[in-house]
């Protein structure tokens, strides 16, 4: 999942140190989180799981007694960086021998107890699913043993757990909606490293968010793979619902609703639509309710049909851009982002160019951009050669992320000489005088700070702008 310019995501937040606030434990934990904003959320529940065991955490590697990575395996890159930052801590453990090293998260799912044998270092091997089991694996360890707990549930949600908010700002956050992934695209790990999906309970999500609300945030993002796909059905799982319990059941934009309804000063956002499931009924939700912002994440992966198929991506070109239609129409002026894959198995200059040409009649506000990264294991990895040579994966990728860059440039132009409508997030890193926020579209706007604060809401006249970032004044 994808989005925030500078705020998640992969790459973009890659290493990232986690604070946290909570109890002044006796132990300290330095919790270290890598890859999507769903990582980010479940590091914000394994920190309340540990806080339970006396821990608080610290940002400073050195002091404390134990260290937890939780790693994204969605390409060969984010698990060596992970590596990378392992051999750090190894020379930690030289120093003190009874600091405990654990793994959580996509890469200890992916490899299982072999992590144990190719980083010696490592103690711990915790999948997605098994936080619950912390306290115990650390007694195991402690005990004199490794310990690996990596199976994957039909039923955790963690529903009840109160994260603890961790890098917060207070105004902005995560809350979970769905786990795992049942949609099988061929390049994607994901499947395999957070099994099969499942839903949470509406009303555990509109508490978070009524809690949240309650302490002053003023803004939740709803996290899944596929938020579209969201369905309650009372716990029951979706194949075993009949056709009449199908259409009885709750869905994404029941969800979307009913979280929009625990405050109109609330923001609502949500990552990762998915063009297969994303249906009329969620845009006109959104189209509904001021405080749902107008903003889609929506991946495309390929602007060719034969290529999404070779994918299993589910939909085509065709269908694609009649949601890329659905959206302009029923919610007007809505920010539109995407995720593309360059250089995927097989992809012919014709199939590369039909990407360019959907970038070009979609023009997008932003996308993330990736040259393919074979992943063992999955459907693509077993089905197709990686056939595309790596300087033409890299060549094709700067094509698009030069494309991109015109796009995303245009939109922010655009954008100059109207209000837009901001949540205060913080001051601006470039300067103490100057607060930012995003608008609807979640393009950032900076403005002088006069007496706002964060948490409220200002209406910005964006008079300039860089490439990304709009800046204005209140008024
Ligand atoms: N449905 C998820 C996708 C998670 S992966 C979501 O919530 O966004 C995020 C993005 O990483 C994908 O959309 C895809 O563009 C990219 N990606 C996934 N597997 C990849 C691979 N093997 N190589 C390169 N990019 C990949
Ligand atoms: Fe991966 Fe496709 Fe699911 S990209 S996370 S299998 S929607």
């Amino acid at each position: 999942m994808n989005f925030y310019e500078n705020k998640v995501i992969d790459e973009a937040r890659q290493g990232e140190v986690l604070l946290m606030d909570t109890s002044q434990g006796k132990r300290k934990l330095f919790l270290e989180s890598y890859g999507c904003a769903m990582n980010f959320s479940d590091s914000e529940i394994v920190a309340s799981i540990l806080a339970g065991q006396g821990y608080s955490t610290t940002t400073d590697f050195n002091e404390a007694d134990l260290i937890l990575v939780n790693t994204c395996a969605i390409r060969e890159g984010a698990e060596q960086r992970v590596r990378g930052r392992l051999k750090t801590f190894n020379t930690l453990k030289r120093k003190n021998p009874n600091l405990l090293i654990g793994v959580l998260g996509c890469m200890a799912e992916r490899l299982k107890s072999k992590f144990l044998e190719e980083e010696k270092i490592v103690d711990l091997v915790v999948g997605p699913d098994a936080y619950r089991e912390l306290p115990k694996l650390i007694e195991t360890v402690e005990g004199g043993q490794k310990a690996v707990n990596v199976l994957l549930s039909l039923e955790e949600t963690y529903a009840d757990i109160n994260p603890v908010r961790l890098d917060s700002n207070g105004v902005t956050a995560f809350i979970s909606i769905t786990r795992g992934c049942d949609n099988m695209c061929s390049f994607c790990v994901v499947p395999f490293t957070r099994g099969r999906e499942r839903s949470r309970d509406p009303e555990s999500i509109v508490a978070e968010a009524a809690d949240l609300f309650e302490r002053g945030y003023r803004e939740v993002t709803l996290l899944g793979q596929n938020v579209d796909s969201y369905l309650w059905a009372g716990g029951k799982a979706r194949k075993e619902l009949s056709e009449t319990e199908r259409k009885n059941s709750f869905t994404f934009a029941n969800l979307l609703e009913a979280v929009a309804k625990v405050s109109p000063k609330l923001r609502i956002r949500f990552s990762t639509s998915n063009p297969q499931d994303m249906t009329d009924d969620v845009l006109h939700t959104i189209a509904k309710y001021d405080n749902i912002c107008s903003y889609i994440h929506l991946p495309v992966q390929s602007g060719s049909t034969a290529m999404l198929g070779r994918m299993n991506r589910g939909y085509t070109r065709e269908k694609y851009l009649e949601r890329i239609a659905a959206i302009r129409k029923i919610i007007p002026g809505c920010g539109i982002s995407t995720d593309i894959i360059t250089g995927f198995c097989g992809e012919t200059e014709q199939e590369h160019a039909d990407t360019l040409s959907l970038m070009n009649e979609v023009r997008f506000d932003f996308a993330y951009m990736f040259a393919y990264s074979d992943r063992p294991g999955t459907p693509a990895n077993k089905k197709y050669s990686d056939d595309v040579p790596e300087e033409v994966k890299k060549k094709r990728l700067q094509e698009v992320i030069g494309l991109q860059q015109k796009h995303s440039a245009e939109h922010t132009y655009d954008a100059l000489g109207k209000v837009h409508r901001v949540l205060i997030e913080g001051t601006s890193k470039k300067s103490s005088e100057r607060l930012y926020g995003r608008n609807s579209q979640n393009t950032v706007v900076v403005f002088p700070k006069d007496d706002h604060k964060k948490g409220e809401y200002v209406n910005v006249l964006a008079e300039a702008c860089t490439a990304a970032t709009l800046i204005g004044k209140v008024v």
